[in-house]
């Protein structure tokens, strides 16, 4: 499969680990969660008390309300149950994939309100930091937002941005948006600046890191055509985090047909990772 290739060559150089024989033409598989050993299941409760012990006051109340609803504590979650509640609630639907699925199946997904999840758990030694997207960073990280209204609106509208970007030539620009919002996105709240991106939910250190004032990072507004345009670091704490105020914000900031970002940035100089312009203020001084 080529885009198999490509992605294990871009990432890190190896084959991707799932099992994609026994996927249908979306890439879906079965979950087989009678086939998980109970010491996955053990690594998975270990997983889920760690994040649970960072997150009170640093992840938004949205996350930590759906997840208190989703029954995750267990041990690694049987996702028709959690599907099922989801549907019910916002009408999204969880199905299982092998692990990274190409471009345009997954914007097909998105698009038709279904969020894949990748099946297998990463190995003990991953505690701390894997590279490939498990079905820990995927469940507990991406599908508590999805209870949210506005949220899964906008993750609907991204997956429809995704196949027009194809289409205008826009995709790196639209990925840098997925990966400083859904996630590495920070929402700043009468309480406080709190968390709501799905890569820093399901991390050991970037919790803490993200949230303390005074390091290298950048906390800037989000402006949506200065996000397009910059640069995102895959081995690192982020370097820059896009704040929004409220899920409302980040729904209809992205309403504005994208074609003409896409067209000016064709030519423009993306941001390098840490930059700073003039008119930004550090919103985590
Ligand atoms: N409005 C964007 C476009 O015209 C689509 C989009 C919506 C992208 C929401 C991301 C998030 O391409």
């Amino acid at each position: 499969e080529d885009f198999l290739a490509t992605v294990a060559e871009k990432s890190h150089g190896a084959a991707l680990r799932g099992d994609y024989e026994h996927a249908d033409a979306q890439y879906v598989v079965q979950q087989n969660w009678a086939e998980y050993s109970e010491a996955e299941h053990d690594l998975w409760r270990r997983l889920y008390q760690r994040q649970m012990a960072l997150l009170p006051g640093r992840a938004c109340d949205e996350f930590i309300d759906a997840l208190h609803k989703m029954d995750a504590a267990a041990g690694i979650p049987e996702f028709e149950k959690t599907s099922a509640e989801l549907f019910a609630t916002t009408g999204w639907k969880i199905v299982a994939v092998p692990g990274l699925i190409p471009e345009l199946t997954f914007f097909e997904h998105l698009a038709n309100r279904r969020f894949p999840v990748t099946v297998w758990l990463r190995k003990p030694e991953e505690f701390n930091y894997i590279v490939e997207p498990d079905v820990f960073h995927d469940f507990f990280g991406h599908v508590p937002m999805l209870f949210n209204p506005v949220f899964a609106d906008y993750m609907q509208r991204y997956g429809q941005g995704g196949l027009k970007a194809m289409k205008l030539g826009g995709l790196d620009q639209l990925a840098r948006l997925y990966w400083y919002t859904v996630e590495f996105g920070l929402i700043n709240t009468p309480q406080g600046m709190r968390i709501y991106g799905a890569g820093i939910l399901s991390s050991g250190g970037e919790v803490e890191y993200c949230l303390t004032p005074g390091t290298t990072s950048r906390h800037i507004h989000l402006q949506i055509e200065r996000c397009l345009n910059t640069l995102y670091k895959i081995d690192t704490y982020q370097e820059t985090y896009f704040v929004i105020q409220n899920f409302q914000e980040l729904f209809d900031g992205t309403a504005p047909d994208f074609a003409p970002y896409y067209e000016r940035l064709k030519s423009a100089e993306p941001f390098p990772a840490n930059a700073l312009l003039p008119q930004e203020t550090e919103l985590l001084p």
